[in-house]
This record gives structure tokens, sequence and C-alpha cells, in this order.
């Protein structure tokens, strides 16, 4: 099938690669010209693992290709995948549409055959009713469709999520456009994965429900974690315990720092706005982002208790800046949010990631990047692990410290406090 991706940010470059690797012919569109040059140099925007090779791959093979030409991809094109940014706007919590509607002005004039347009970004509820009314003002309906079909791919983990999906959400709200989509997706299905056809609508909450329910998770055991803590039990304990229950599932339920990146402060948010303008109140979610607002601040609070109050001049560690491991991206961090305020009250900050400097610091006095890990816990007062990337899982803290007084603060829970402590370390983990 002839596939356009329209924006070749994370979401349409991850996922239009992969489709180019299931044998369809693929042309990636992004109106920056630079980035367009540069992948078909092979050099990627992002830090995701596996992505270069395929990029390389399928673009030699000629399966994939890059452009800055949006009406003629349109025009040769039998779907069209928007995949361009909705970011939180500027002061308010709702989702900035007007990069989706500008390209979807733009399809509007290059309808010269059917076409499917999709929303693959993560887009507000009703988003695809409001696109199917700007390509009808020009385009007989007969034409076109408008259909759902959200991204749950993870940074670090997306070339594997497209592979190997828990699901396939198709959401449309005539026929032959999922029998279109469905058969785009035999590949994956014929591997076992679950192609769900819903409503357009539906297709479109079930991606906000999903990122909120998992913040919910996430923001549940942060929770439960600082009640362990009072009562000296092992958080880890209760993970398993609860997670073993089939209804429940282990996994986002690893008590951390404040959950970040671009997908669950935005979505959150973005859900919440949907509510209020249908009058509904979604309370939970509500709780769920101020926990998560109120974490750092928690954190921040128990690197003043481990410092005496005195941070002025202390030198402390970060080991991984970026929201996560396996990527270089820093947005929604819980770091922008701690660095900067350790800094402001005097700490000198030292850290290292393995996916280099970050530009978000260089305005920083006294925040400085280290070339390794042995550089940056070097005269370290407190080390905190904030980011669980595999290289700080086996480092030999013994060997390193000097500092008999030095203390680690685990946001991981990566170490075994026992072992630890019979090393003669001062170890402190979350919630345990
Ligand atoms: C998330 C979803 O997991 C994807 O399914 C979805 O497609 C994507 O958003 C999106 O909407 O595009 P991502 O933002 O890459 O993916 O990151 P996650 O792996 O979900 O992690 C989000 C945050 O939760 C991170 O800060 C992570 O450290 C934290 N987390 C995750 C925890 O603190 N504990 C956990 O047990 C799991």
């Amino acid at each position: 099938m002839k596939l356009c991706m329209i924006g070749t940010g994370y979401v349409g470059l991850v996922s239009g690669v992969c489709f180019s690797d299931l044998g369809n012919n693929v042309t990636c569109v992004d109106i920056d010209k630079k980035k367009i040059e540069n992948l078909k140099k092979g050099i990627i925007p992002i830090y995701e693992p596996g992505l270069e090779e395929l990029v390389i791959k399928n673009y030699k093979n000629k399966r994939l290709n890059f452009s800055t030409n949006l009406k003629e991809s349109i025009l040769k094109s039998d779907i069209i995948f928007i995949c361009v940014g909705t970011p939180t706007k500027k002061g308010g919590s709702a989702a900035d549409l007007s990069q989706v509607f500008n390209v979807t002005k733009e399809i509007s004039k290059y309808i010269n055959k059917y076409k499917i347009i999709t929303t693959k970004s993560t887009v507000p509820i009703t988003t695809g009713d409001e696109i199917e009314k700007i390509i009808s003002k020009k385009n007989n309906k007969a034409k076109f469709s408008v259909v759902s079909n959200p991204e749950f791919l993870r940074e670090g983990e997306a070339i594997r999520d497209f592979i190997y999906p828990d699901r396939i959400v198709v959401g449309t709200n005539d026929v032959k456009s999922n029998k279109i989509l469905k058969s785009l997706y035999a590949p994956l299905i014929s591997k076992g994965s679950q192609y769900i056809h819903v409503s357009r609508r539906a297709s479109e909450l079930v991606k906000y429900a999903s990122n909120a329910f998992l913040a919910t998770k996430i923001t549940f055991i942060n929770e439960i974690a600082n009640l362990c803590e009072k009562l000296s039990v092992n958080v880890e304990d209760i993970s398993i315990g609860m997670g073993l229950d089939k209804r429940i599932g282990s996994r986002f339920l690893r008590a951390g720092p404040a959950y970040g990146g671009s997908c669950f402060p935005k979505d959150t948010k973005a859900i919440i706005t949907t509510s209020d303008k249908f009058k509904t109140d979604l309370s939970v979610v509500k709780a769920v982002i101020k926990s998560n607002e109120n974490r750092s601040k928690l954190l921040l609070n128990r690197v003043h208790f481990f410092l005496k109050n005195k941070i002025k001049n202390k030198i402390i560690c970060f080991l991984g800046v970026t929201f996560k491991a396996n990527t270089d991206d820093m947005r929604d961090s819980s770091s922008l949010t701690m660095i900067p305020y350790l800094n402001k009250k005097g700490a000198i900050i030292k850290y290292f990631d393995p996916t280099g400097v970050k530009k978000d610091f260089v305005k920083y006095k006294n925040v400085l990047f280290s070339k390794n890990i042995k550089s940056a816990v070097d005269k370290a007062d407190l080390i905190i692990i904030h980011t669980e990337w595999n290289e700080f899982k086996s480092i030999n803290f013994r060997s390193l410290i000097k500092n008999k007084k030095t203390i680690i603060f685990d946001m991981r829970n990566i170490y075994s406090p026992l072992k630890m402590k019979q090393q003669g370390l001062k170890y402190f983990g979350l919630g345990r």
C-alpha cells in the first residue's frame, strides 16, 4: 500500500519506518528541510534503539522515502497518517491542534481518488469529526474516510511495541476503511496481535483512557511507597503481592520519581479538558495530576532531610536526567524540577546521562555535565539515581566512593538495601 506519514517526529518516523519494513511504500513528509536531508543520509533526529538500522535498510531498498513536498506525497498515497505534534496549549491544559488542522486543510486540496486520512498523533476526542468537516467542505464524502488509529509506542521500546503490539485499535465509522486498515495490519495480526475495531470517537478515547490509567497506576504505587516508608515496609513486596493478581498485573507498578515524558503529563491534562467540555468530572485523573505534581516536592524534602537542610555548596550527583531510560527525551522529566531547585539552594550539581549533555541545564551556573559515572560521583555528598539506565545497574559504589559520608538516593530501587548496607554504604531507596 502507498502510505504518507505527515510529521516525521517520534510517532511518524517510527510508524513510517516500521510500515515500510512490512512491505509498504512509505513517504515520510516534514516541513523541516534539514531533518529530511539528514534522514536521507541515515542521520536520525531522535535516540531510539534499532531505528537507524531500519531507516537505512528500507531507504536503500526504496520502500521508504523522505520528502518536504506535501502535495506530491498526498496525491500519490492511499492512506495518509497525521503524525504532527499536539502539545499542550501555552498557559492552558488543552491540546494545541493548530498543526493537525493546518495539515487537514492541505489534505483537503489533494483528494484526487479515495483516500483514508488517519490520526496517529494523540488527538482529543471528536477531532476526527472536525477533520471530516474540514475535508467535506471541498470533497464528496464518498471520496475519503477519516479514521483514528492511535499509537501505543513507548519511547526506547518503540520498534518492538510496533511489531508486537498488545493491540491495534482502529476507529472508523464506515466498513470500507476498516477493511483496508485491517489488511494493512494483516502481517501483525497473523503473528497474534489483537485487532480491535471500534467507532472513531471510541478509538480516540481508548488512547487517552489508557495513558490516564497507566499514569494512575504509577501514581498509586508512588503514594503507597510513601506509606511504606512510614511503616518500614518494602514497596517492592507490595508491587509483587498486588501484581500477581491477574486483574491488576505487575507492570507500571514500580515506584519512582514523578512520571514524565511527552505523553502522560500532556494527555492527563487534555482528557480533563475534554471531560470539562462534556461536563463530566474525572476526579480520579485530577487527583493523579496533582499527586504527580507534588511528587518532586516530596522527594526534594527527602533530599533536605538527607543533607540536614544544608544544601549550599553540597555536591549532588544525578545519574540519568532523562524521564526514563533508552531515550534522550527530557520533556517533563522530574530532573527539570529537581536540578534547578537544588541549584538555586546553592548545591553544585554534577550529572551524567548516557545520551550526553543537556541544553536544558546550560544556562545554570554549577550544573555540570560529567563525561562518565566515575567523574560524576567523585566527591559527591549525595548521589541521586534518577533514571534506570542499564549501565547504572551494577556500579561498584564501594570502589568509586571515597567519602564515607556520601549518601546514595536510589529513586528507581535498583539496588538491594541489605547488600548496600553490608558494604557500609549509606543507601536509601523509595518506599523501603
Ligand atoms: C507512554 C505509554 O506507555 C505508551 O503506551 C504511549 O504510546 C506513549 O506514552 C504515548 O502516548 O505516545 P512513554 O511516554 O514512552 O510511553 O513512557 P512510559 O514507558 O510509559 O513511561 C512514562 C513515565 O512513567 C516515565 O517517567 C517512567 O519512568 C514512569 N514509570 C513507568 C514509572 O515511574 N513506573 C513504572 O512502573 C512505569
